[in-house]
């Protein structure tokens, strides 16, 4: 058993450095914002927020349609509620129990989820940088409008995330910090597989 917490703003480039962790070790990966983008998907068909966290079922993360904007800050609003959090907590200690190593990406992994965990990393970079990178994400998808709508969002969802009560983003106390504002992925997964190595992963 060895779980990975990787914690950090949206678009920090978490779910890159989570995947190629994962694949390194042979760990299996969580992309817990799936979590939260499924029960706000839900929100916006009309389901009550915590109706849709409580009836959430693994399948519902393979949905394509999760990965939109729309959807990130509709996720971004349900993440706030105190009971919608709960009913996702078994699921992802489950996760990060299971033998063959887990790797976990979100915002309070490494706070909350599993604060005993074996590495953490809290990955970061400015959020004009952020939202460069979502913006042209996005763009390859034929999904996003502007920069400036991107960075907009970038910065709502910031907000919400770091200030909210329940389980704000923040570094966990023993978490290595990485900044990939001046990396490229190579270089940032790098850093980070050095990080996990260095706190026994093999
Ligand atoms: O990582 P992401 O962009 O897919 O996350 C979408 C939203 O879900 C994010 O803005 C806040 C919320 N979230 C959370 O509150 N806790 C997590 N562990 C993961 C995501």
């Amino acid at each position: 058993m060895f779980c990975v917490a990787i914690d950090g703003p949206a678009a920090a480039g978490k779910g890159t450095i989570s995947r190629a962790v994962a694949q390194h070790f042979g760990f299996a990966h969580l992309d817990t914002g799936l979590l939260y983008r499924a029960v706000g998907a839900e929100t916006m068909e009309g389901v009550p927020a915590v109706k849709a966290a409580l009836a959430l079922v693994p399948g519902d993360l393979n949905n394509p349609d999760l990965r939109g904007p729309e959807v990130a800050q509709a996720a971004s609003k349900v993440a706030v509620i105190a009971e919608v959090r709960a009913a996702l907590v078994d699921f992802q200690r489950a996760f990060a129990r299971r033998s063959g190593g887990a790797v976990m990406d979100g915002r309070d992994i490494g706070t909350v989820i599993c604060p005993r965990a074996e590495a953490k990393l809290f990955v970061t970079a400015s959020a004009e940088m952020r939202a460069r990178r979502r913006f042209q994400e996005l763009a390859a998808k034929g999904l996003a409008n502007s920069l400036e709508e991107v960075l907009a969002d970038v910065k709502a969802r910031d907000d919400r995330d770091m200030n909210r009560a329940e389980a704000p983003l923040r570094p966990a106390d023993d978490a290595v910090l990485i900044d990939t504002s001046d990396l490229n992925i190579q270089e940032a997964v790098a850093v980070a597989i050095k990080a996990v190595t260095e706190r026994g992963a093999v």
